[in-house]
Order: C-alpha cells, then structure tokens, then sequence
C-alpha cells in the first residue's frame, strides 16, 4: 500500500523461500511445459502491461481506480545506497512539544493550521485548478514557507535508509525545530534565556556515545528558516537572533537550512523552501509537469511581491515593481496592499504559470520561497543577487546558472524598460530550452508527502541523504564500514 509504518520494512512482500524450491523443481520436471506455461505468462503479462499503459496515458487520469490498481503492485521501499541514518530520540521539548504552544511561535502568524499535517498544513482542495489525478490523499497544501524542519523530520521517521540502530548509522539526525523555537523567542530580550533551549540541545549532544565518535562530525540538523536567525554575534545588531550556528559544537555537525551564510556557512547547506506540491506518487508529478509544459504563457514575467521600506538588499524591488507596473508584458501580484492575493497559493501558482519569466528580487533577506513557487510553475526565475539562489543551493540547482535562470545585475535593472529588454531579447528557443531544464528540476526541489514511500523519483530530502552521505562518508572515513 502507499502508506507505510516505519517498520517492519520488507518481510511483508518477500516470497516464502518454500515458494522458490518448488519453482526450481517444476522448472527441472516439465521443461516443456514450463515452456508453454512461461509463453503463455509472458503474453498474459505484455497484453496486460499494455493495457495499463492505454489506461495511464490514454484516459483522462481522474479515475481513482486506474491509478490505485497501478499503484497497488506490490514493493517494498527500498533504500538506494544513502545512510542509514539514525535519528536520535530527542526530549519533545526540542521538536513537537514546541508544537503545544504554536499560537505563540511566530509573533507575526499564528501557527497552528500551519504546523498540521506533519508541516504540510491546510490541504488546498484543488478541483478547479490543478492535476486532474484526484486520490485519497491531497497532494496540494498551503504550505508555510518556514516549516521545512517539520517535514524532513517526517519523512526521515518514514525514510527506508532509517536505521534504528546507531551503530549501523553512518550519519545522524538531530531532530531539533531550531525555526520554530527561533521565531517563538525573537522578542526575548534576556540573551542567556533566548539561547537556553540551543544551550541545552548542545549540552545534550555532548554527552552523547554517538557524538564522541565522530566529534559530531556526522551528524545534522534540518532548519525551516535562514540561518541568519542563529547566527547573533556581539557585535551585530541584535534583530532577535540565538547563538546556534556559532556553537562550536553545531560548527562541527552539517547544518541544512533554506538560506546558509554566504560567507560564514561553510558547514551550511542550503534546502530548498517548502512550495505546495506534495505527491505521493509519480504519476502525480508526471501530469503536473505534462500540465505545466503545455500551457500558454501569456505574460513575458511577472513579480510577486512587494517593496521593502528601508532595507538596503531590497532595493532593487522599488524598480521591478515600478518596471513591472509600467509594462504590458508584465502580471504584477503586489503583496502589502489591502486584500492582497499574493499569499494564496494558487493565486501565486496561476501568475506565474502564465508567465516566461518570474523576477526573484531579495527581500527580507537573500532568498525566497517565491524561487521554488517559480520552479514548481516551470517559469524561469531571474536573479539579481547570486546569493539568492546561486550560492546557496548546490545540491540541488545546475552549476551552470544559464541553463535554468536569468542573471541581471542589479544596477543593470535600472532605467525604463530595462528588464523587459534583457529577457525580449532572449530567443524563443532558449526560453524553451531553459523552462525545460527547470520543469526537470521540479521532483527534487519537491518535499514529497511524508507518508509516502518509494514514490519513484528522489525529492528533497532522498538528495539530501546522499549527499550527506558523501560528505559524512568522506568527512569520517568510514565508507563500507556500515
Ligand atoms: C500519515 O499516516 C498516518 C497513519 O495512517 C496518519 O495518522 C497521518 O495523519 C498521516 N499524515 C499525514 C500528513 O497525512
Ligand atoms: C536572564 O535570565 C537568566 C536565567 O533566568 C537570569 O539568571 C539572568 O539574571 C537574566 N539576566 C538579566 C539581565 O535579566
Ligand atoms: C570539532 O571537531 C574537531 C575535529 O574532529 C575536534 O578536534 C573538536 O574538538 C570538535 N569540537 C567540538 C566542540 O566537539
Ligand atoms: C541583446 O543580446 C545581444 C547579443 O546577445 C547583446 O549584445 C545585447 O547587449 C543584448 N541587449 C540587451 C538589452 O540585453
């Protein structure tokens, strides 16, 4: 079935060895028959593996029953090579007892709906505008874009490369909601207090058999915000920030979060921010890159967003939002402005799966969640930092940028038209060649529903294992020692 407990894992689908002896038996007694027997099974099973393609591509895929039956064969999750990894059993205080108090983790936004779940929160009923696959499960959700902590806690607890055993691990995972507790002590003025629970989770580690090994070295936390929210320095202006980045036992272990320090992080690897799409099976992610690849795009690009009063790296946005408003080939969703759209996720999809290109200008900080929105609407995204994406995704995004995105400099932004100059002169076969690099990028900057297993392509979090993996394998020597 799609759903797996956590274990046992793959006795439920082997055969009894008894089953195999007899087959090898009968195979020695009646060559001949088994000869007969054999044609008439391959021809049974082409005739029926050709229907089910006719079914999957042929017919309109609302038919719960056709995806169910294909679905439905029997596999056992595997794991691919990656880990195993561990997860240490943290006090709850760390992870989901912070979920008690969750009217109280962000001051800007309740929390609650959004922390359902497993991170995932409010599933979006999708009837009128996205895949035409309708199953039990939803695979849309009204995700927050700084929950990601959640959900690769969730689907590690599923993860086939989970190991409950921690001498077979070969890497760690701390399962810490360093995010959430972060936001929930931003207006805490006393330092030692806003720092106590990180304190803590150290003090915890270090006592650890496990971490003395290795020093931490292979070990790893996952955080939904960025890493600028753990990193206060005394000498830095204190914007609510905690001390975890510069513990120097955290300096030891790998650090996910969705934006590292550029220059500080070098134990930091940037995830992508959590978008809505969360299948639980390949063919859902196949129609929706089919859907996306087709459909007209109006709009030569558009931006979703707003200004930012003050903030120096936001500056750039006063003219995209003046350039945009100005243009006819451009779909402006200003965020800000009373009863503004551009928090819907839909609404937000839509814009900009009409549109070629979507401008990523850096706001409160670097990145964006709005970079992975693009993505996941295959419309290229234009950069005007290299830290909001080119310096911070490396397991995830090409190496080579101009495959998959647009660089403006951002003093070459400015001036009338300008923008809208750079990308009318891109060719309309390179904009294709490029929409079809980043409709290729989809599955793994996708989180996958943390139910699912094996769903037959490798998300966030199964690019994450191996290259943590790697790292870890190379970090501490230990490579087939496991
Ligand atoms: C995953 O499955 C379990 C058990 O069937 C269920 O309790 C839980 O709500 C599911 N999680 C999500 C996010 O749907
Ligand atoms: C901060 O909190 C700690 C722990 O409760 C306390 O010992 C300390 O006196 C407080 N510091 C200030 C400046 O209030
Ligand atoms: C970090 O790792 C290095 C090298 O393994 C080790 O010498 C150092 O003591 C570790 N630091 C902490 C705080 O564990
Ligand atoms: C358009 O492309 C040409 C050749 O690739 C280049 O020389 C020119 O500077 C470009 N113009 C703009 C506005 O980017």
């Amino acid at each position: 079935m799609l759903f797996r407990k956590p274990f046992p894992t793959s006795s439920l689908y082997s055969l009894p060895s008894t089953n195999t002896n007899t087959i090898s038996q009968t195979l020695s007694k009646s060559k001949h028959n088994l000869i007969h027997y054999s044609t008439f099974t391959l021809f049974s099973f082409l005739f029926l593996i050709s229907w089910l393609l006719i079914l999957f591509f042929y017919l309109p895929t609302t038919t719960t029953t056709t995806i169910t039956t294909v679905t439905d064969t029997p596999k056992a999750a595997t794991c691919d090579g990656s880990g195993p990894v561990y997860i240490y059993n943290l006090h709850q205080r760390f992870n989901i007892g912070l979920l008690k108090n969750c009217e109280n983790l962000n001051i800007y936004t309740n929390m609650c709906p959004h922390v359902v779940n497993n991170g995932l929160g409010q599933p979006i009923s999708t009837t009128t505008t996205t895949t035409s696959a309708t199953t039990a499960t939803p695979s849309w959700f009204a995700t927050h874009q700084f929950i990601a902590e959640m959900i690769i806690h969730a689907r590690l607890e599923n993860h086939p490369c989970r190991t409950w055993d921690p001498s077979r691990a070969l890497i760690f995972y701390v399962p810490f909601y360093g995010g959430l507790y972060s936001s929930s002590v931003f207006g805490e003025t006393n330092h030692t207090l806003r720092d106590s629970l990180a304190v803590d989770l150290v003090e915890f580690l270090e006592s650890q058999e496990w971490w003395k090994r290795n020093n931490g070295e292979d070990h790893f936390v996952a955080l939904g915000r960025t890493a600028w929210d753990f990193m206060r320095t005394k000498e830095g202006p204190d914007f609510g920030a905690n001390v975890l980045l510069n513990m120097p036992h955290v300096l030891n272990m790998s650090v996910l979060t969705v934006e590292r320090n550029p220059w500080k992080g070098s134990n930091q690897i940037g995830v992508p921010y959590p978008s809505y799409f969360h299948p639980t099976m390949l063919i859902q992610m196949v129609a929706w890159q089919k859907r996306i690849r087709e459909f007209e795009r109006p709009h030569l690009f558009s931006f979703v967003g707003g200004k930012r009063k003050g903030l120096e790296k936001a500056k750039v946005r006063d003219e995209i939002v003046k350039q945009c408003s100005e243009s006819s080939e451009c779909m402006l969703l200003q965020c800000g402005s009373g009863g503004s759209k551009c928090h819907e996720p839909m609404v937000v999809i839509e814009v900009m799966k009409n549109s070629r290109f979507c401008l990523q200008a850096p706001g409160d900080s670097f990145t964006r969640r709005s970079t992975f929105d693009s993505i996941l609407a295959g419309c290229i995204p234009v950069f005007f930092s290299p830290h909001t994406a080119y310096t911070q995704y490396s397991w995830y995004l090409p190496q080579d940028t101009h495959t998959y995105s647009v660089f403006i400099h951002e003093k070459d932004a400015c001036g009338k038209n300008k923008i809208e100059q750079v990308l009318l002169n891109i060719s309309n076969e390179e904009v294709k060649r490029m929409r079809e690099v980043v409709i290729n990028l989809i599955p793994r900057i996708t989180y996958v529903h943390p139910n699912a297993s094996d769903v037959g392509f490798k998300d966030v979090v199964d690019v994450a294992l191996q290259r943590l993996s790697h790292l870890v394998g190379a970090k501490v020597k230990r490579f087939g020692s496991v």
